[in-house]
């Protein structure tokens, strides 16, 4: 589905099927890893990484950023999606277009045609960060996938289901999965262990997370 990028070897990513909607794409973003990581940079330099505080008042662990029309946030008063950086006031960065077109090719070839994300959010864990269980529902429009992309150190995913009283599966991903749920496991809740120590030759001791939405 996406032979220029990735070369024409039908079935090398061959979807992973992890629930009813949702799949992993093994290594699917591995060949693009430099351009999201160079991409990655220059929204930090606009935007910087932040640990945003929940409105329990807890600090997150893992540092958050992010690009394109409006940005989830988190603080004292809620969760939300917004159109300017609360630390500057100015606008996200833009979708850099790397972002763009792998987060449409990586859902196509998930099986959601069409899919134009107006916001990517940047997570970044150290070790020891983790995310706890949620479910993505700030979002306007439930018919969109979310599409996830991991990048350097390896994490173990959880993918739960629409109550938290079912038991998550764990999935380990590594450098350059990406994994696209949607339709009905569009609202699974989901989460990421603590982040183990490591070193990856691209990102040093960091795993980068990104996840791209559709959120107006
Ligand atoms: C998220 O749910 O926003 C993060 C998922 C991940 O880091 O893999
Ligand atoms: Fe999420």
């Amino acid at each position: 589905m996406t032979p220029d990028l990735f070369g024409d070897t039908p079935g090398a990513f061959a979807p992973e099927p992890l629930a009813p909607g949702a799949v992993v794409l093994r290594g699917y973003a591995a060949g693009v890893a430099g351009a999201l990581l160079a991409a990655i940079t220059e929204v930090a330099a606009g935007a910087p990484f932040r640990q945003m505080k929940t409105p329990g008042g807890y600090t997150m662990s893992v540092a958050m950023t992010g690009c394109g029309e409006v940005c989830w946030v988190t603080d004292q008063t809620g969760y939300r999606y917004q159109a300017g950086d609360p630390l500057s006031g100015q606008p996200w960065p833009a979708m850099p277009e790397p972002f763009l077109r792998l987060a449409g090719e990586a859902a196509a070839a998930a099986g959601y045609r069409d899919f134009i994300p107006d916001a990517c959010l940047i997570n970044r864990y150290c070790p020891g960060s983790r995310m706890s269980l949620h479910q993505d529902r700030d979002e306007r429009d439930f018919d969109q996938p979310i599409v996830s992309v991991s990048l350097g150190l390896p994490a173990t995913f959880q993918f739960g289901g629409e109550t938290r009283r079912v038991r998550p599966v764990n999935v380990p991903l590594s450098h350059g999965d990406v994994v696209v749920w949607g339709g009905p496991a569009r609202l699974r809740y989901h989460g990421v262990l603590r982040l183990k120590q490591g070193w990856h030759p691209l990102t040093g001791e960091y795993r980068y997370n990104l996840t791209f939405r559709r959120a107006l």
